[in-house]
C-alpha cells in the first residue's frame, strides 16, 4: 500500500516522538519553532518531553493499543532513545512513516550488528569478538589480549552493562556479572581522547555534519563537551568523513551521532553510533545558527538541511545528580553561563538533570584552567574539573 507523501511536512502537523526524555524535550522545542506540534509516547507521566509537547500517549512501548493510538495522533514518527523494540517500530511503520527506518535502529541497538555493519561500511572499530559462552571468552581474550572491555550487546548506556577485564583472573566474574548473553569483547583502546560527530541526512541523500567535538566522561557519564575538539585538522577531517560514510551506508533519514576514539597516533576508531540527537550535541543549541535538534526535526520532516556552521566555540557541562543540580541558583546568577534544565522531578545520583553551555569567540576556547574558571560556580568542583579537563595533545602529522 502506498501512502501519499506528507513530506515536506507542512507547518501545524504533528511529529510523533517515541520516548519522553530530555532529547525529546529539546527536539520538541526546536519543532515548535518550526511551527510543528509534537506528540510523545512514554510510560512516564510528567516526562521532560511530555511537559513541552502538544500531546502525550501514556503507554508502554510494546503495547499494540498504545502504539496504535499514538500513531493515529501523528503525521510522522521518530524516536529519541534506542531501547524501544524494533518490532514495536515495525508496528508503527505499518501505520505512519518512521524516520529513521526501523532497520537503522536494529543495527544500532545491538553491538554485534553495529560493529559488523561498521566494519562492512569501512568504518574501523577496536577489534572485537562475539562471546556467547565462557569458552568463547577465553578464545576472545587470547585473540585480543588483555585488558579488554566485555559488554552486553543490548540495553547498555552510561557505562552500564560493561566491565573492564584487566587480567585472566577477572574473566570469570566479568562473564558471570553481565547479562543477557551473548556479550561482546572489545580490545581496550588506549585513546588520546574521545570525540564525536553529529551528522544529518535527508531523503535526497544529502548529508551534513557538525564540527568534531571532544567528550570527557566521568564515571562513564558524559561530563564535558569541548567544541571544537583540540585535534589536528587531518584527524577531524577523517572523523567527519567516517560519520558521513556511516550515515550513507545506513541509508539514514534523520540524525546520527558517531562516538569515536582518537588513538595515540592520531587515527580514528568508531566506538558506537546513536541514530538520534546526542548529549555531545547540546552545545549546538547555543553555539550554532541551526542546532542538532533543529537539524533532526528538519531531516525527519523532509525540510532542507542547511550546512551546520558554528558561530562560537563552546564548552557544555552536564548537570548530573543532586550535587550539581544544587548549584542551580548560583548557575543562574553567573554571567555567561547558559542554563538548560530538563524538568525532571528527582535528582537521583548519576541522573542527567540539565546542562550548562559557555560560549567563547571562535578560536578562543581556553585550556583546562580557563575552562574551569569559565564555568563559574561549577569551578567550585575544581578538584574534579582540573582532573577532568586535562586535554591530551594529539601528535601533529
Ligand atoms: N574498547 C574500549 N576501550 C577503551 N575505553 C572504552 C572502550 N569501550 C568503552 N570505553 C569507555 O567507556 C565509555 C562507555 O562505553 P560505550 O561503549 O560508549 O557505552 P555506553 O553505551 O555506556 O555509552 C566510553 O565512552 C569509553 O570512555
Ligand atoms: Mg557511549
Amino acid at each position: 500500500m502506498t501512502r501519499p507523501s506528507v513530506f515536506p511536512l507542512p507547518p501545524n502537523r504533528t511529529i510523533g516522538i517515541v520516548g519522553g526524555g530530555q532529547l525529546g524535550r529539546m527536539a520538541a522545542l526546536a519543532a515548535a519553532r518550526l511551527g510543528y506540534r509534537c506528540h510523545i509516547l512514554t510510560p512516564e507521566p510528567e516526562s521532560p518531553a511530555g511537559q513541552v509537547s502538544a500531546g502525550v500517549t501514556l503507554g508502554d512501548y510494546e503495547d499494540p493499543a498504545a502504539l496504535a493510538e499514538f500513531a493515529s495522533a501523528v503525521d510522522v514518527i521518530t524516536f529519541e532513545f534506542e531501547n524501544v523494540s524494533a518490532a514495536g517500530l515495525d508496528l508503527l511503520a505499518a501505520l505512519k512513516p518512521v524516520r529513521p527506518a526501523p532497520s537503522v535502529l536494529r543495527t544500532s541497538q545491538d553491538r554485534i550488528a553495529e560493529k559488523s555493519f561498521l566494519n562492512g561500511a569501512g568504518a574501523p572499530t577496536a577489534p572485537w569478538r562475539r562471546v556467547a559462552s565462557r569458552a568463547d571468552l577465553d578464545r576472545a581474550a587470547a585473540a585480543l589480549g588483555l585488558p579488554a572491555v566485555l559488554k552486553t550487546t543490548r540495553l547498555g548506556y552510561d557505562g552500564k552493562g560493561q566491565s573492564l577485564v584487566t587480567g585472566p583472573q577477572a574473566l570469570d566474574e566479568a562473564f558471570a556479572s553481565l547479562a543477557p548473553k551473548p556479550l561482546v569483547l572489545e580490545g581496550f583502546v588506549d585513546f588520546a581522547c574521545e570525540i564525536s560527530v553529529i551528522a544529518a541526512r535527508g531523503e535526497d541523500g544529502r548529508a551534513v555534519a557538525f564540527d568534531v567535538v571532544e567528550n570527557r566522561h566521568r564515571h562513564h557519564i558524559l561530563d564535558l563537551t569541548l567544541a571544537p575538539a583540540p585535534i589536528t585538522e587531518e584527524t577531524a577531517e577523517e572523523a567527519r568523513a567516517i560519520a558521513l560514510r556511516v550515515a550513507e551506508a545506513l541509508d539514514l533519514v534523520g540524525l546520527i551521532a558517531v562516538e569515536m576514539f582518537v588513538t595515540r597516533d592520531g587515527g580514528v576508531l568508531v566506538n558506537e553510533i546513536a541514530p538520534r540527537p546526542h548529549n555531545s550535541g547540546h552545545w549546538t543549541i547555543d553555539a550554532c545558527p541551526v542546532s542538532q535538534f533543529e537539524l533532526f526535526v528538519r531531516a525527519v520532516a523532509g525540510l532542507p538541511l542547511p550546512l551546520p556552521t558554528r558561530h562560537s566555540d563552546a564548552v557544555m557541562k552536564n548537570l548530573v545528580g543532586p550535587e550539581e543540580t544544587a548549584l542551580w541558583p548560583e548557575i543562574l546568577a553567573a554571567p555567561g553561563l547558559i542554563p538548560h534544565l530538563y524538568g525532571k522531578q528527582e535528582a537521583r545520583p548519576g541522573r542527567k538533570m540539565g546542562h550548562v553551555t559557555r560560549l567563547f569567540p571562535r578560536g578562543a576556547l581556553p585550556g583546562p584552567f580557563g575552562i574551569a574558571a569559565a564555568l563559574g560556580p561549577l569551578a567550585a568542583r575544581a578538584d574534579r574539573l582540573e582532573e577532568t579537563v586535562e586535554i591530551p595533545l594529539v601528535p601533529v602529522g
